[in-house]
């Protein structure tokens, strides 16, 4: 497999046989992982740097795994503990851990093209772990191995992604790489929550859910990203809940073997309702974490063979 660049900034730079590609090398990791056969030497003597300027639980933690899986030394940066809090830049912050010989640097920030801006910084391989309302192509791998792994293609599902697609980094990589390979993709949500002019991407754009869902292969739901946004762009989480919180009834609207996906983390009674959520029969929600891990090995794979390769 060869990468347009050493880095993974974005879905964007994919042809879909890249996108495939990672899919079936993250497939040969989820199956090992599920054997136990999980140490390998792939980065034995590389250095992982997990760079996070925003919280996250399943990103972090799993490109954290995936690393020591692989056989790499792995350094999670605390931010607020670090030198970031006595005003360093990102810049400056950057070419510390760069002069360390880093090899692999994972990085979130709030910022949209922080991570492209430190690849033309650093020697490292950079890795988007989500920048802004930019990309998070690592979440878009996992949900379409997931996807795959229960429906056996991407190619001519109907797909639904639902609530807040305006600030979701999640919704533009799945939409990139989903319409890549093949897939319908529907957006589905209220006009304050879905840009204007997205249907550029190939996309249909539902504001009533009963349509949105009507015979879909698979609903994702999306967090509302209130850290993101200025000003009222719903009436209230309970009003959101009543016409776009996904619950058993919307859900009847979806082919009777339709998945629940959701990126976590989840709001409760506000995009997805429990029983939908735990519904070990339609949702995937957990089995999208456990595939997180896979793609990530996939990933720090390829971009360290890449990076031999260009040595
Ligand atoms: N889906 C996702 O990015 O989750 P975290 O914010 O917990 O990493």
């Amino acid at each position: 497999m060869r990468l347009p660049t050493r880095h993974l900034l974005g879905i964007e730079t994919l042809h879909p046989r890249d996108i495939s590609a990672f899919l079936d090398l993250a497939e040969s990791y989820a199956l090992l992982n599920r054997s136990g056969k999980t140490r390998r030497d792939v980065l034995r003597g590389r250095t992982l740097i997990n760079l996070f300027f925003e919280d996250s639980t399943r990103t972090r933690t799993s490109f954290e795994l995936a690393g020591k899986r692989l056989g790499a030394d792995v350094i999670n940066m605390s931010v607020s503990t670090s030198s970031v809090s006595k005003g360093e830049t990102l810049l400056d912050t950057a070419a510390t851990l760069n002069a360390m010989n880093c090899d692999l640097l994972v990085v979130r920030h709030k910022a949209s093209g922080a991570p492209a801006l430190l690849a033309q910084k650093v020697d490292a391989a950079v890795i988007n772990a989500g920048d802004g309302m930019h990309e998070h192509p690592t979440q878009a791998l996992l949900d379409a191995l997931t996807i795959r792994r229960h429906k056996g293609t991407l190619e001519g599902l109907t797909i639904a992604i639902c609530g807040d697609i305006a600030h979701s980094r999640v919704a533009r990589s799945n939409i990139l790489l989903l319409i890549a390979m093949g897939s319908q993709v529907r957006v589905v949500g209220p006009p304050t929550l879905i840009p204007s002019g997205i249907e550029q991407f190939g996309v249909s754009v539902f504001h009533d859910m009963r349509e949105g869902l009507r015979d879909a292969d698979i609903v994702m739901a999306l967090r509302l990203q209130t850290e993101r946004m200025s000003g009222g762009l719903i009436p209230s989480a309970r009003e959101f809940f009543t016409f776009y919180g996904l619950d058993a009834a919307k859900l009847a609207l979806a082919k009777p073997d339709a998945l629940v996906m959701h990126p976590g983390p989840m709001n409760r009674g506000v995009e997805i309702d429990s029983q939908v959520a735990d519904d070990v029969t339609r949702s995937v929600i957990r089995e999208q974490v456990e595939m997180g891990v896979a793609v990530r090995m996939a990933v720090l794979d390829v971009l360290a063979r890449t990076a031999l390769r260009n040595a």
